[in-house]
């Protein structure tokens, strides 16, 4: 489809860096364009013996022949964004626009102490601090950065444009529903709005313009940092199951609970998702792993996608069964 956006369903980590790598890498998207809050989100991408930690570009880098973009509503990190073009390969095709907000070490300490990083549980990484300071207009934006003025582009023009040309444009979310500033378990949220409406705006597309919006669940429930999470788990129960995870950007356990069908259900309202993907279907069902069919699924973890499918009235087109890009079961039409 020409273009598709991706959000988290539930509380950010859903998998959906390696959901995002295996569509740039298949639908052959010319541009791969990143919104949502800043590098407060880390996503994880193994291809074949390497693994990628992202926290700025865009997760579908993997593709060569795309361009990745990073949309005037996100906030960066110059240095985190730097490092990342370089250690990744993506120079001369890695591109921010000129609204871009600047995140500055004040902003970074300041999320890293008091209120925020103790009630909160922030990712510590600034970004909300500089959003507050752009709600204040007093944020420096990318174009007044020297070290950056190679990589400036009109990131809405070129993905309208690449559209007008019928091109592949994939729109890519941070965080997930339950964790916007809008619609999320306030105060226990990001600084941004990271449903599809949200993610859009922050790459300038609009509305009439978005084909497909893909929800991203994971096969169970997981939040790192603060705030209600219903059915949560004894850290004892999350390892019995297999459940245990550490966050990519802080490193801290994650909390861990059952698939949440309410949580769900609003995420797909919000979002008005006509696609669903869930991920690590092989960490509930160990021997699902690295299934490609449908048909080869075992017969419970075949029942856990229909109960999704039937519960939630979406049809499931992507599933996760393992850590690599090509570990997915794509049943899309
Ligand atoms: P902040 O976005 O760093 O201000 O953190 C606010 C809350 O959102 C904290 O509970 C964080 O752990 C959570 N959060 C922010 N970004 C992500 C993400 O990408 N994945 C999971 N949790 C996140
Ligand atoms: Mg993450």
């Amino acid at each position: 489809m020409p273009s598709t956006v991706i959000i988290g369903g539930f509380f950010g980590d859903e998998g959906k860096g390696k959901i995002i790598s295996y569509l740039a890498l298949h639908d052959k998207p010319t541009i791969v364009v990143r919104g949502g809050a800043g590098p407060n989100a880390g996503h994880t991408i193994k291809d074949d013996d390497k693994t990628y930690k992202v926290r700025m570009l865009p997760s579908g880098f993997l593709n060569k022949e795309a361009k990745v973009m990073i949309g005037p509503g996100v906030v960066v990190n110059p240095e985190v964004l730097l490092k990342e073009i370089s250690d990744f390969g993506v120079e001369g095709r890695a591109f921010l626009d000129n609204n871009c907000g600047i995140i500055e070490q004040s902003h970074r300490e300041k999320d890293s102490q008091g209120r925020l990083k103790e009630k909160i549980g922030s990712t510590g990484s600034g970004t909300g601090p500089a959003n507050a300071e752009r709600a204040m207009r007093t944020l420096k934006m990318a174009k007044e950065i020297d070290i950056l003025k190679s990589y400036i582009i009109d990131v809405p023009l070129e993905i309208n444009s690449a559209l007008d040309r019928k091109e592949n444009v994939l729109i890519e979310g941070t965080q997930g529903t339950h964790l916007s500033l809008w619609h999320g378990t306030y105060p226990f949220v990001t600084s941004k709005d990271v449903t599809a409406s949200g993610i859009c705006a922050d790459v300038g597309i609009g509305p009439k313009r978005i084909d497909d919006v893909i929800v991203v669940f994971k096969s169970y429930l997981t939040r790192v940092g603060t705030g209600p999470m219903p059915g949560e788990l004894s850290a004892e129960e999350t390892s019995q199951k297999g459940w245990e995870e550490f966050g990519t950007v802080t490193g801290r356990l994650r909390r861990a609970a059952e698939f949440d069908f309410d949580l769900a259900r609003r995420a797909i309202m919000l979002s008005s998702a006509n696609q669903i993907s869930i991920t690590k279907l092989d960490v509930r069902f160990p021997k699902c792993a690295g299934v490609k069919s449908i048909d080869d699924l075992e017969d419970d973890a075949k029942s856990f996608i229909k109960n999704i499918e039937e519960k939630l009235g979406v049809p499931v087109t992507l599933i996760g069964t393992g850590p690599h890009i090509d570990d997915v079961i794509d049943i899309r039409a």
